[in-house]
């Protein structure tokens, strides 16, 4: 029996009682969904917010209904979130769903995404993210619903032949993990389905490496266990849980030696998937449509930990070891398209990202858990 945590009434209108469009957001307790639901909140959206997600990776407090992400965006907004604790496996769950709400398009965020653990899971990685993206099209397809925003990454690039990276770059060469694997065949996926049928509007977007929380400081990332990517090991060093970072390798071919990459904050990121839900709803859109979303300049490892010791007033302990299996020297974006197509572009600065992380981390030292 599908358990709604809200109302189990079909959503209307108030007016003429007919059913208000919602947007189906999967994954969006996450870090990237919550902070994305937020912004569609706060741009007053026409659309109610479904979200479906099976709290994998975020955090309910006991005897609350909603994930903390959630409960928190509805204080912040004073807007309702119609919330489904369910897996994107289940093809009956989702086509409940459907059936209550009238879903105009769905923001694909849910998938596990932990790059080292995706090499010792790979089953559990496909079976999620590959078998469990194909259920959730599947039923869209039933419903008669054909648009959708992917939540994809830089990773389908692979090694960069040439930067900055554009869409045009070769995806699929040398991918090392079943994650990046699996956002790569993800989007073979979605070209064929967009080729088999025009009603399908599909925006795939490659995130570069998204960093930074809300500016109220009170959602932001909350990593399980220790973290795997660099801004949120330095915030933890910052608040004292970790005691040093390791800095993975200081002889790349970079301008201090140090890993580059293309550090985007959540909210510009946030407010991408806002614009490509627009590009969803224009006439003639429909197709197969993969977009940059960076800010197109790269920042290294020790720019990192200088911006976000300025911004944090705290030192950050770090020791230089080898480097890590996989990692390439340096990633940015070519964001020409997403300003083009989506009329699209980061506004916010390291300096940003640096302070609404720590604004975030140092209130919540252990994340959302209380
Ligand atoms: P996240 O883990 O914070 O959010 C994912 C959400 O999906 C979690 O709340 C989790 O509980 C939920 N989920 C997982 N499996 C599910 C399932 N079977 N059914 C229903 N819900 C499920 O991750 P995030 O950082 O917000 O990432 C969101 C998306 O963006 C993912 O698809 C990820 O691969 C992609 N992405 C993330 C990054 C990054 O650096 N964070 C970079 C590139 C792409
Ligand atoms: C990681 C993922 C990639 C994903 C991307 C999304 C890995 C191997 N790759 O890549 O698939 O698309 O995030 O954001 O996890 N660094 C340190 N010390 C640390 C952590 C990181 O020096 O403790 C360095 C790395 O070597 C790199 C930079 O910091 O140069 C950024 O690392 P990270 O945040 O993990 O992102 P990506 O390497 O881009």
């Amino acid at each position: 029996m599908l358990q709604s945590c809200d109302t189990m009434q079909p959503q209307t209108n108030g007016t003429n009682g007919t059913m208000s469009s919602s947007i189906l957001i999967t994954g969006g307790a996450g870090y990237i969904g919550s902070h994305t639901v937020a912004v569609l909140l706060e741009a007053s959206t026409p659309h109610e917010l479904v979200v479906v997600d099976n709290l994998s990776n975020a955090h309910r407090e006991q005897g609350q209904k909603k994930p903390e992400s959630l409960r928190i965006v509805e204080e912040l907004t004073g807007k309702n979130i119609h919330f489904y604790d369910a897996d994107i496996r289940d093809a009956e769950k989702l086509s409940e769903i459907f059936n209550k709400h009238n879903i105009e398009c769905v923001i694909h965020f849910a998938a596990l995404k932990a790059v080292g653990e995706s090499v010792d899971k790979p089953l559990e990685y496909y079976q999620v993210n590959i078998s469990g993206t194909c259920t959730l099209f599947d039923v869209m397809r039933k419903h008669g619903v054909y648009k959708l925003v992917y939540s994809s990454s830089c990773t389908v690039y692979g090694e960069p032949r040439k930067l900055p990276i554009d869409e045009a770059h070769p995806t699929g060469l040398g991918l090392t993990s079943p994650y990046g694997k699996s956002k790569y065949f993800c989007e073979e996926i979605m070209k064929d389905i967009c080729r088999s049928d025009p009603k399908w509007t599909v925006v795939s977007l490659r995130y570069f490496n998204p960093v930074g929380a809300h500016l109220s400081g009170r959602i932001g990332e909350d990593p399980a266990g220790t973290p795997n990517n660099l801004m949120p090991y330095i915030s933890q060093v910052a608040v004292g849980r970790l005691p040093e970072l390791q800095v993975f390798g200081n002889n790349y071919q970079t301008s201090d030696g140090t890993g580059v990459r293309d550090y985007i904050h959540v909210v510009d990121l946030a407010a991408g998937h806002e614009r490509a839900v627009r590009l969803l709803q224009q006439p003639g859109a429909s197709g197969f449509h993969a977009v940059n979303l960076g800010t197109g300049v790269g920042y290294s490892v020790l720019q990192m930990i200088k911006a976000f010791e300025e911004a944090s007033g705290r030192k950050i302990p770090y020791k230089i070891v080898g480097r890590r299996p996989g990692d390439i020297s340096e990633n940015y974006a070519d964001v020409s398209l997403s300003h083009r197509l989506l009329g699209w572009r980061a506004t916010r600065t390291l300096e940003d990202m640096c302070r609404d992380t720590w604004r975030w981390q140092s209130a919540h030292p252990n994340g959302f858990k209380s």
